[in-house]
């Protein structure tokens, strides 16, 4: 039976903010949530989460039920996390201890620590060689290879401090053997904390035999203690997503330049032009041109569209879609298949039917706008009357003219046409034509007939 142990107890202070370090924003999701997700991919027996009581609510937040969460009052080092967790780990056989502050080590990094714990071992380090092994712990060993103890940089002699193979901030133990030592630590050490990693020096002493499981992580921030820290791991999960994508047959022209969080999918042969930033649970189809200068946040995107220097939140385009230059589509706005929202449209919580053009200057909010509709430029939905938004409902085929008002509640029926300038306070019937302020009918004259235009 297997365990996991998460420590995510402590301050945090070399971040230098008001705010948990655990929690900082690291490609749109807090740090923690990283390690949490790895550790549940490993399907373990038990999953325990060491905490600080006073951040628990935001904790079970993302933890959920799939924790025990332990409580660690002060911060008074890994060690001491550890050893709260250890009423939670009667009758099971081996523990997989991790530090909370390291997303970018992955579930398959600990599958293959865990895989390397044998039957004759008390404990195994995750261990990575950096040619600058900074404010990292070092691993000392013996000439079998053995580990036979980790120093902290802080405590390091000058000889000690040239090593380069670095604990991750991973380990397994023998949760028979760790019963034995964790009474053992103390705080003798630079920071007067009870390290964990002094368990592998009283392991040794009590004759128990530890072996590190090197791995390569490369020179990118093993654990996230600083904002320099935080930069260097969202530079690194952003290289693998736009690797991971450009395997997948997505053109990044300039990935240096491109922002996009690990849970966006995007289909093959699609184009993504420079200083696009893809968020969330955004979704895009295949062939399409997404940018330059794009954002999408938890927004879907069909096949074939092309969006262009625009900003679009949680909304819903169809295939074959043409949105841009500067257009703003928001708050479940569901653009339909053919249809063209151009420069400067504002389109919130409104459905867009098929084939329909709203290219200038327009606000379409609280909408329901029908099949190859024309909306002409500067048209706005007046949908707001101080207290209460209200619906414009366009049918199909409506020519809107250019600089109209349409005064919500209201309907425009299907074919009617509005005069350039109209402010239009009254339902219009479908085929009639309404000019003027306010809007009144007039007789359509034939040459106006299914008149459609850009
Ligand atoms: C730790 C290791 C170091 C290793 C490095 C890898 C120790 C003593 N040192 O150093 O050898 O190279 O990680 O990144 O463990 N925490 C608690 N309670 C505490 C203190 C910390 O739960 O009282 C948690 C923190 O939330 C953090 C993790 O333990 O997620 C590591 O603590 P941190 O202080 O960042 O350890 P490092 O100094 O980075
Ligand atoms: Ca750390």
């Amino acid at each position: 039976m297997i365990a996991g142990v998460i420590l995510a107890g402590g301050k945090g202070v070399r971040m230098n903010s008001s705010f948990p370090k655990l929690f900082h924003n690291l490609l749109g999701k807090p740090i923690i949530k990283y390690v949490l997700d790895n550790i549940l991919r490993l399907n373990l027996d038990k999953n325990i989460l060491v905490i600080p009581p006073q951040e628990e609510g935001r904790f079970k937040e993302i933890g959920k039920d799939n924790f025990v969460y332990v409580f660690q009052e002060d911060p008074l080092g890994t060690g001491d996390a550890l050893r709260r967790a250890m009423p939670e780990l009667d009758g099971f056989d081996t523990v997989l201890v991790v530090n909370g502050d390291a997303p970018l080590i992955t579930d398959k990094i600990f599958k293959g620590l865990l895989d390397s714990f044998k039957n004759g071992i008390s404990g195994v380090v995750l261990s990575t060689i950096l040619e600058d092994p900074m404010h990292y712990g070092r691993i000392v060993k013996d000439k079998e290879e053995n580990v036979i103890k980790i120093v902290e940089a802080k405590d390091a002699t000058p000889e000690e401090k040239l090593i380069k193979e670095v604990n991750t901030g991973a380990y397994c133990f023998s949760i028979e053997d760790l019963k034995l030592a964790i009474d053992k630590l103390d705080n003798n050490n630079a920071q007067r904390e009870y390290y964990v990693t002094q368990l592998v020096e009283i392991l040794n002493s009590m004759g128990k035999r530890v072996i590190s499981y090197q791995t390569d992580l490369g020179s990118f921030a093993l654990g996230i203690n600083s904002r320099l820290d935080l930069a260097l791991a969202t530079k690194r999960l952003l290289e693998e997503k736009m690797e991971e994508l450009m395997d997948e047959g997505v053109t990044i022209v300039s990935p240096e330049n491109t922002y996009i969080e690990p849970d966006v999918k995007i289909g093959r042969d699609t184009v993504i032009e420079p200083f696009s930033v893809l968020k969330g649970n955004t979704v895009i189809g295949e062939r399409c041109t997404i940018g330059p200068s794009t954002y999408l946040s938890n927004t879907s995107i069909g096949d074939d569209c092309e969006i262009f220097y625009s900003v679009i939140k949680n909304s819903k385009i169809d295939s074959n879609v043409r949105v841009g230059p500067f257009a703003h589509i928001r708050d479940e706005a569901h653009i339909k298949s053919y249809s063209a929202i151009g420069d400067f449209v504002e389109v919130k919580k409104s459905t867009i039917g098929s084939y329909t053009k709203a290219l200038h200057l327009s606000y379409l909010g609280d909408a329901e706008i029908g099949e190859r509709v024309n909306i002409g430029a500067g048209t706005i939905t007046c949908n707001y009357d101080g207290k209460t938004k209200h619906k414009t409902i366009v049918e199909d085929e409506a020519f809107i003219g250019s600089h109209t008002c349409l005064r919500a509640p209201i309907r425009v029926g299907k074919g009617a046409i509005t005069g350039a300038g109209a402010v239009v306070l009254k339902d219009v019937a479908p085929g009639t034509t309404v000019v003027g302020v306010p809007a009144h009918p007039i007789e359509r004259k034939p040459k106006e007939e299914g008149g459609k235009g850009e």
